[in-house]
């Protein structure tokens, strides 16, 4: 099938999908590139655009999911993200990359980097599972390495953000494990992330806390 109308009507209703399509839905002739496909629900939804906006869709995973759809919009590659001199034949400008492969900080950071450059300008990248709300502790589905992985990665997207504030811009949505949207101002090479200096780890702000007089009341 081209799409699943069914699939995507019932995906629409996930907040981090409807995210996604309030972002795409109104792109003319859209080329997106999508890292990640397992299921198949990112890969609907963008399919469904394409169709009606007469765009097309690359899809890239390490495992084959080449026969989920039938469509003449729709490219598959079996390979992994990171197989730079194979992807980058297969493309050309873009409006928009999809990272939902391995979801390691690094990982998403080299990836980021090298695809950035296939962005065109007012184009967007979006970034999944950046959110650890719902693993902490006291959620409705806590997971410390989900909570920490998705903490990291929303940390290591501000790093990149902080060193590139003039080329990019940074959204984020935290509708179910969250999206980031990144939108690209200029036509520039994006500059390496730095860690942010917080002052709330500070020794000197740790000991205040633990050792400022509570006001009587
Ligand atoms: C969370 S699933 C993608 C879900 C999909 N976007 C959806 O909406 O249904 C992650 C997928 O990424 C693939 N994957 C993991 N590491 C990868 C890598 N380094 N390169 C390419 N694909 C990878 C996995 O095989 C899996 O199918």
């Amino acid at each position: 099938m081209k799409f699943d109308k069914k699939k995507l009507i019932k995906s629409l209703k996930e907040p981090k999908i409807n995210y996604i399509y309030k972002n795409i839905k109104n792109l003319k002739k859209p080329k997106i590139l999508e890292f990640g496909v397992r299921d198949g629900v990112s890969t609907n939804l963008f399919l469904s655009v394409c169709e009606k906006n007469n765009g097309n869709l690359i899809s890239i995973d390490v495992d084959n999911y080449g026969k989920l759809f039938k469509n003449k919009r729709w490219k598959f590659y079996k390979t992994r993200d990171d197989n730079f001199n194979f992807i980058r034949k297969k493309i050309n400008k873009l409006d928009v990359i999809n990272i939902d492969s391995y979801h390691e900080p690094n990982h998403i950071k080299k990836i980021l980097f090298y695809y950035f450059k296939f962005l065109k300008k007012d184009g967007i990248m979006l970034i999944d599972d950046i959110s650890w709300l719902p693993y902490v502790k006291n959620s409705y589905r806590p997971n410390s390495f989900n909570e920490i992985t998705n903490k990291r990665t929303f940390d290591k997207l501000l790093e990149i953000y902080f060193k590139n504030i003039d080329i990019i811009d940074l959204d984020f949505s935290f509708g179910n494990s969250g999206t980031a949207k990144i939108t690209k101002k200029k036509e520039k090479n994006l500059k390496e992330p730095e860690k942010l200096m917080n002052s709330v780890n500070d020794l000197r702000n740790i000991l205040k806390k633990v050792y400022m007089r509570k006001p009587i009341k």
